[in-house]
C-alpha cells in the first residue's frame, strides 16, 4: 500500500507554526509586510494571488495588493518595483508571473532588491542556494522538501531524477536535492531515453507542464513519486503531470493532485517573509 503525501495537512502545520512566530514577533514590535503586484487578470494569477492574501491574513502578515493594468509598462512596473524597494515597511515583494508580453520578466525580477525577493527568483538569491550560503529559496521546491522531511522520506544517498528545468521549479529543486545530499539527474526535453532514466529514480520529481506525462512505465516500483503540475482534464477535472491512477500503486508514496505540492508553495511563501525579519 502506498502513502498519499497530504500537502493540505502538512501545509496547515507549516501555517500554524508560522502564526505563532508572527504573534510572538508582533508581541516584540516586530510588523511584517509583504507586496504583491498583479498585473492584468490573468485568472489564474488571480486566484493565486488571492490565496496568498489569504495566507497572510490568516498568519498575521500585512499584505499590500497592487493591481495594474494589462497595458502597464515595463518602466511603470520598474518605478513601483524601486518605490516598494526604498519603503522601509515592506519586508517582501512578489511580482505575480507571467507577465503581460509588453513586459520583460527578467529585468523586473532582477530589480527586486534580493533581501525582499521571497519568491527567491533574483541571481543573488539563485546564486547563494548553487554555492550554499543563505538566502531565499523558490517555494515550490522548498515546499517539496518539507513535504519530504515531514512524511519521513530520506534524501540523503538516495537517487533523485527532476523533470523539467525551469527556473521556478526544476533547477532549484535539483540544488535542494543536491543539498540534501541526493544524487541527482535532471531531465528535459532534448533527453533521450528518459524511461530509463527515471525508473532509475528513488524521487521522482515531476515538472513537466503537461497532463498526465507520467504513466506507469517511468517508475520504479516503490519509488517517491512527487508531481508538479497542475491542468483540467478532459472531464475539466484537475490533474497533474503524473497519472495518478496508473502510478500510484507503483509507488511507496506519492503526491495527490489537488492537495499535494500546490498548498505548500503559499506555505513556504509565508516561511520566506517570516525569515524577512528573522
Ligand atoms: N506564477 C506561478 N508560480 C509563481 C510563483 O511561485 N511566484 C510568482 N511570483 N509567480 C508565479
Amino acid at each position: 500500500m502506498y502513502q498519499i503525501i497530504d500537502g493540505k495537512k502538512i501545509s496547515q502545520e507549516i501555517k500554524d507554526e508560522l502564526k505563532e512566530k508572527v504573534a510572538a514577533l508582533k508581541a516584540a514590535g516586530t510588523q511584517i509586510c509583504l507586496a504583491v503586484i498583479q498585473v492584468g487578470s490573468d485568472p489564474a494569477s488571480s486566484v493565486y494571488v488571492g490565496n496568498k492574501k489569504k495566507a497572510c491574513a490568516y498568519i498575521g502578515i500585512e499584505s499590500q495588493a497592487y493591481e495594474l493594468p494589462e497595458e502597464t509598462t515595463q518602466e511603470e512596473l520598474l518605478d513601483l518595483v524601486r518605490r516598494l524597494n526604498a519603503d522601509d515597511k515592506v519586508n517582501g515583494i512578489l511580482v505575480q508571473l507571467p507577465l503581460p508580453k509588453q513586459i520583460d520578466e527578467e529585468p523586473v525580477i532582477q530589480t527586486i532588491a534580493p533581501e525582499k525577493d521571497v519568491d527567491g527568483f533574483h541571481e543573488k538569491n539563485v546564486g547563494a542556494l548553487c554555492v550554499g550560503s543563505k538566502g531565499y529559496v523558490s517555494c515550490t521546491p522548498l515546499g517539496i522538501i518539507q513535504l519530504l522531511k515531514r512524511s519521513g522520506i530520506e534524501i540523503a544517498g538516495k537517487r533523485c531524477v527532476v523533470i523539467g528545468r525551469s527556473n521556478i521549479v526544476g533547477k532549484p529543486m535539483a540544488l535542494l536535492l543536491l543539498r540534501e545530499n541526493g544524487t541527482v539527474t535532471i531531465c528535459h526535453s532534448r533527453t533521450t531515453d528518459i524511461k530509463e532514466i527515471t525508473r532509475q529514480a528513488d524521487i521522482l520529481v515531476v515538472a513537466i507542464g503537461k497532463p498526465k506525462f507520467v504513466d506507469e512505465t517511468y517508475v520504479k516500483e516503490g519509488a517517491v513519486v512527487i508531481d508538479v503540475g497542475i491542468h483540467r482534464d478532459e472531464n475539466n477535472k484537475l490533474c497533474g503531470d503524473v497519472d495518478f491512477e496508473r502510478v500510484a500503486p507503483h509507488t511507496s508514496a506519492i503526491t495527490p493532485v489537488p492537495g499535494g505540492v500546490g498548498p505548500m508553495t503559499i506555505a513556504m511563501l509565508m516561511h520566506n517573509c517570516v525569515s524577512a525579519v528573522e
